[in-house]
């Protein structure tokens, strides 16, 4: 037997694997209040599940002295582990090995872990702290990056993919992020970038810090490109622990069963007098939707994008929910999307007081970016409820989750106006020559504009035609939404075969 036979031999091996880029890089990685890789992955998985693979994984290259430098692993750990007793498939890179850089091997082990994703139907978690391609290897790593982008577009809609940016993220590494379903960010301390400031200044002149050009906040406020903005990378973790907790492991499975937590005592009660009095005076969607949902908790999703829509997941009588309310946007599309191919329930909660006409908002394509949700609402098959609290004019009424787009379930408060437009300006357009010969043609203008409220700025049309199943009081959405959860729970609906749909993009 040789000495490579021995145990000592490979818990030798095992002890170098765990010194990553070695003590030095581990404290400056911690001087940053960055956690390693390692730490990373203890936190996010639970306690003692990680199962490593590819512990001895070394590169391969030779120029610029890279054969006289190698770190077992090469800076990225892979495996599989448990979120509350759940398979999922990881990979956490190591920036203390050559900053976390791709490299041809350290590519292979992340294709591994998704190709082994793929196979388990396990969602894949990425924890991302790198320096980009690894700068000696030149064109293998960036032929490792696109291995990479293919399997995350075809797991796509497949199993559920989650990237949490914990460092630098340049270059074309982007990407990956972007294709997968969720990305996560840590303010201060986490990058994305095409390009960083110090080209950004040679190229433009522009002088910008990296926090400002591609930190957290920047993505979760004014790009979207990230989903969450955490304060900590513990917070980040644990916020994919929380965001795992809503969603199945694939296509194919259901999304974990809760215990039903009925939402604080009296808050669905305080529904019947939510909604003001005067029906231009504005209220929190998000109180609505913490009176409806288990133990008043909605996980707000792209909270700090795009606020004229909301998005999150929820409970319901103990099933997981996405919950939509609002205005129309890309932000919404994506996100019925995402509970569509994943087959978690869509409940949809309309008051939207219209588009806001003008040249912004034309010349910044509303059209194409309402056509995204529209698409998205026609195209879904998961099961579909709608409650329309207030306001559902025009162009909301249909995209909204209507009957029309498959809608399953579509109920009513009584508050609801549901027309093809605001009572003023219908009034100014359809009884225009009346006004026109008007004396008084403001009091003319207030006249039509009651006649056209009284007939038509409520449920009862819409009712009548049976566009709208069921008129309730508001107190009444929770029992009736966790009914409507329970029927639909086996519901089948299909699209006609094709190869994929050609969403507005
Ligand atoms: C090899 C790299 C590296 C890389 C960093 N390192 N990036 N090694 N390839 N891409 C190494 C450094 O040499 C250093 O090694 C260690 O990682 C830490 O890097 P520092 O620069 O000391 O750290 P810091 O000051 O924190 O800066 C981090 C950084 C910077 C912002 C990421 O290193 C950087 O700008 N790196 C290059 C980024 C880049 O342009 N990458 C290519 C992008 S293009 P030692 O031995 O000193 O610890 C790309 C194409 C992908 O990625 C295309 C896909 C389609």
């Amino acid at each position: 037997m040789s000495k490579k036979n021995s145990v000592e031999y490979l818990n030798d091996l095992r002890v170098r694997a765990l010194e990553g880029g070695g003590k030095k890089r581990v404290e400056s990685q911690h001087k940053r209040g960055k956690l390693t890789a390692r730490e990373r992955v203890d936190i996010l998985l639970d306690e003692g599940s990680f199962e490593e693979m590819d512990m001895f994984v070394e590169h391969r290259s030779q120029d610029f002295g890279l054969d006289q430098e190698s770190y077992l692993g090469d800076g990225v750990i892979t495996g599989t582990g448990m979120i509350d007793g759940r398979a999922v498939c990881v990979f956490s890179q190591d920036f203390t090995v050559f900053g976390g850089s791709l490299s041809e091997a350290h590519a292979e082990k992340i294709v591994k872990i998704m190709d082994l994703a793929m196979k388990t139907g396990c969602p894949v978690i990425g924890l991302n702290d790198s320096g980009g391609a690894r700068i000696q290897e030149g064109v293998v790593s960036l032929g490792g990056y696109a291995d990479i982008f293919l399997r995350n577009t075809l797991s796509s809609g497949v199993i559920p993919q989650i990237s949490a940016v914990m460092g630098p993220c340049a270059g074309g590494a982007v990407y990956s992020p972007a294709i997968t379903d969720f990305t996560l960010m840590v303010k201060n301390t986490s990058y994305m970038f095409v390009t960083g400031p110090n080209v950004v200044k040679t190229v433009t002149h522009e002088e910008v810090s990296s926090e400002e050009l591609g930190g957290a906040v920047t993505h979760a406020t004014r790009s979207g490109v990230a989903h969450f903005a955490c304060e900590s990378e513990v917070d980040c973790l644990q916020s994919i622990r929380k965001l795992m907790s809503y969603i199945p492991s694939n296509n194919l499975d259901d999304p974990p069963q809760a215990e039903v937590v009925p939402p604080p005592a009296g808050s669905e009660k305080e529904l019947d007098s939510i909604i003001p009095e005067n029906s231009a005076k504005p209220y929190d969607m998000k109180e609505v939707i913490r009176r409806v949902v288990d133990g008043g908790e909605f996980f707000e999703v792209h909270e700090l994008y795009a606020g004229n829509i909301v998005v999150g997941f929820a409970r319901i009588g103990g099933m997981s929910v996405g919950v939509v309310a609002n205005q129309s946007s890309r932000k919404g599309g994506r996100f019925v999307r995402f509970c569509d191919a994943f087959n978690i329930p869509v409940v949809v909660f309309v008051d939207v007081p219209g588009f806001l006409p003008g040249t912004d908002q034309e010349w910044r394509g509303i059209i194409t970016n309402g056509a995204k949700l529209l698409y998205a609402f026609c195209e879904a098959t998961t099961a579909k409820v709608t409650v329309i609290t207030r306001k559902a004019y025009g162009g909301a009424y249909d995209v909204m989750n209507s009957k029309h787009v498959r809608g399953d379930v579509n109920l009513a408060w009584p508050t609801a106006e549901i027309a093809v437009m605001g009572p003023k300006g219908a009034a100014e357009i359809i009884f225009k020559r009346e006004l026109e010969h008007s004396s008084d043609r403001e009091a003319a203008l207030s006249e039509k504009e009651q006649e056209y409220r009284e007939k038509f700025a409520n449920p009862y049309l819409a009712a009548s035609r049976g566009y709208i199943d069921a008129v309730i009081e508001p107190h009444e959405t929770r029992p009736r939404l966790i009914r409507a959860l329970r029927l639909l729970r086996n519901k089948v609906d299909t699209n006609p075969r094709k190869k994929h749909g050609n969403i507005p993009l």
